[in-house]
């Protein structure tokens, strides 16, 4: 969602900006702006839409060397060019652009209208720009402080003044805000991405936390009641490749992030699997073997695909531990007053470790008593700062909307989990080190599976032409299949609906015909038969199949026509992650055959840091 950069140092600073920018588009936006500092006072230049369209109709004077940007996702009011940031006061000497939602923003513009403030846009952050203009403090941190001190809400905020040409005062609470520490300049941003082509010299700010950036450093504050007390925080060097922003020899990241899978599944395994116990090995859970055998349920909480591989988890979990699990879209969880118990671990599934709606689980969880762990990708990030303890995934940047390398390693990471979980309970030695032999073989298993692409695209040509489609499967396969559809709807825009294979008798096969295609989930499992037998039933009313299934399993008369994709046997209970690679590449290659733009899908954003 929003974006933010900053810069300050000896360039220019639009062409930084625009630079910043652009890496940040993945994460969805709909308009954005520039605003620079020179020697003719400050300048802002903003509109709706795509940042080369910013960059392309910049004024030809926009000159400054000291300068803020922003990517808008709309929240108050709609996408256009006045409500875009950077926001000004009246007489333009302040400009700040805002990551988050003030929420007691309507009672700030009635205050401010009352005061005579004329607000030209329909956002909450034009009333920050005025509150700052509008105090008496001494310094540019001091009068910032104030106008935050008004704001109930949430920030990551960037300001520049004209009255103060030497530095840039950002300030965090709830939104992330980084800064970059260059060779004689300095960046701002709200997400790694746009500063790694700069500088890897980074200083994460907490909440609650303020700094002014000079050309040449960095001073961080707390933001307390009774003034700004420094803080010692200092800028540290992340493990980062700066390549991992660059889609390289791909046409997508999202096709760069499906190829790398392989590696990424043996980073997120490496060190943390015992083969002589034949268990997980999970420091980070911060959970010792009394305590792990004291859990009576498993609640996991996270959005989209990270719920629906949480009902991988918990599937995995109540096989090998026999611990009741189930998953659960952390955005519902608060609004039903949930009842947290204290032998209770909840599990919080999150790529970015920004999305709010988990993040506010988070806290529900905790501010009940309950205990909970994070699955997580972001090192550092809110989640992850927030939980107990927790399994880091270590699928590196993910920058394509639609997730695939980190979710394939959140499945890795619920089976060391569930593994860990069996392990101090009744799964045998002998089943542990045949589970841990499945997952070191996994990496491999992904690479054979997603060299399958040719074949996969033909099918997802297919597909492709279908307005409206099934995903089905059982038990195990049902997550499966209803992470398909979702990766299907997500950037081919075509009607994917996931049913559980067995329910299809009961209402939808109304809808199976030659023009809606079914794409089933059928392991060689215990219910292979049941699972063929639904097939024949589809088959029979003519609805195209497409089968993701094992070598040898016999499709009976549905084998005639169905569209064929074996994938390698894993252990049985692990099989899922197999089956979910192919639904990827089938989505992928759809939504390619469909001429979508597939790494920012339309209305979606990679992080959602609002409710
Ligand atoms: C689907 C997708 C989304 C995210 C969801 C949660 O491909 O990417 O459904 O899984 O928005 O995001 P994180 O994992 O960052 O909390």
């Amino acid at each position: 969602m929003c974006g933010i950069v900053g810069y300050i140092g000896a360039q220019q600073a639009a062409p930084v900006l625009v630079e910043g920018l652009t890496r940040l588009e993945h994460r969805g936006y709909d308009s954005a702006g520039l605003a620079v500092l020179g020697g003719s006072g400050l300048k802002v230049a903003k509109r709706a839409g795509r940042v080369r369209d910013l960059a392309e109709t910049l004024p030809k004077r926009f000159g400054g060397k000291i300068g803020i940007g922003h990517t808008r996702w709309a929240t108050h009011g709609p996408a256009n060019d006045t409500n875009a940031h950077p926001h000004s006061d009246t007489a333009g000497r302040v400009a700040v652009v805002h990551n988050g939602i003030i929420d007691n923003a309507a009672a700030l513009r009635a205050e401010l209208a009352e005061a005579g403030v004329v607000l030209v846009s329909d956002t909450d952050t034009e009333v920050l720009a005025h509150l700052v203009a509008r105090s008496t403090e001494a310094t540019l941190e001091q009068r910032t402080a104030e106008a935050l001190a008004r704001v109930e809400g949430t920030y990551g905020v960037a300001v520049a003044h004209a009255d103060f040409p030497d530095r840039l005062v950002v300030a965090r609470n709830g939104s992330p805000l980084i800064i970059g520490v260059g060779d004689k300049e300095m960046h701002v941003a709200s997400d790694l991405a746009a500063l790694v082509r700069y500088t890897t010299t980074v200083a994460h700010l907490d909440d609650g936390e303020m700094a002014t950036v000079t050309a040449s450093g960095f001073t961080t504050y707390r933001i307390d009641p009774s003034g700004l007390s420094a803080t010692d925080r200092r800028a540290k060097e992340v493990d980062i490749d700066p390549t991992a922003y660059d889609a390289g020899e791909h046409d997508s990241f999202m096709h760069k992030e499906m190829r790398e899978q392989p590696a990424r599944a043996e980073a997120v395994l490496r060190g943390r699997l015992d083969e002589r116990f034949g268990t997980g090995h999970l420091g980070g859970l911060n959970l010792d073997a009394r305590e792990l055998r004291a859990i009576r349920r498993v609640k996991i909480l996270g959005c989209g695909s990270a719920y629906y591989v949480g009902e991988m988890g918990a599937s995995l979990i109540e096989e090998l531990a026999r611990v009741p699990a189930d998953a659960e879209p952390a955005s519902e969880f608060r609004y039903r007053n949930p009842i947290i118990e204290p032998d209770t671990l909840y599990v919080a599934v999150s790529q970015s470790g920004e999305t709010i709606d988990t993040l506010l689980a988070v806290q529900e969880v905790r501010r009940k008593g309950g205990r909970v762990i994070g699955l997580v990708n972001v090192v550092g990030s809110a989640i992850a700062r927030e939980v107990d303890g927790g399994i880091y995934l270590h699928a590196g940047p993910e920058v394509a909307v639609a997730s695939t390398k980190a979710l394939t390693n959140m499945y890795l990471a619920f089976a060391m989990l569930a593994i860990q979980l069996g392990r101090v309970r009744d799964l045998s030695i002998a089943d542990g080190k045949r589970l841990i032999a499945a997952l070191t073989a996994l990496p491999d298993q992904i690479e054979q599976v997603l060299a399958t692409e040719e074949d996969l695209a033909l099918v997802a040509k297919r597909l492709a032409e279908a307005e409206s489609l099934f995903f089905v499967g059982r038990v195990r396969g049902f997550p499966v299949a209803r992470e398909g559809a979702q990766k299907f709807k997500e950037i081919s825009y075509r009607h994917a609906e996931a049913y559980q294979t067995s329910e299809l008798k009961h209402g939808p096969l109304a809808l199976i015909s030659s023009q809606v295609p079914t794409v089933a989930i059928v392991p060689d499992d215990e219910l292979v038969e049941r699972n063929v037998a639904a097939l024949e039933q589809i088959a029979a009313r003519g609805g195209p199949l497409v089968v993701v299934t094992h070598a040898g399993v016999d499709l009976g008369d549905a084998g005639a026509s169905a569209a064929r994709i074996d994938v390698p046997r894993s252990a049985r209970e692990l099989d899922p992650i197999l089956l979910t690679i192919p639904l990827q590449v089938l989505a992928y290659h759809a939504a390619l055959s469909l001429g979508h733009d597939i790494d920012k899908p339309r209305n979606l954003a990679k992080s959602v840091t609002v409710e």
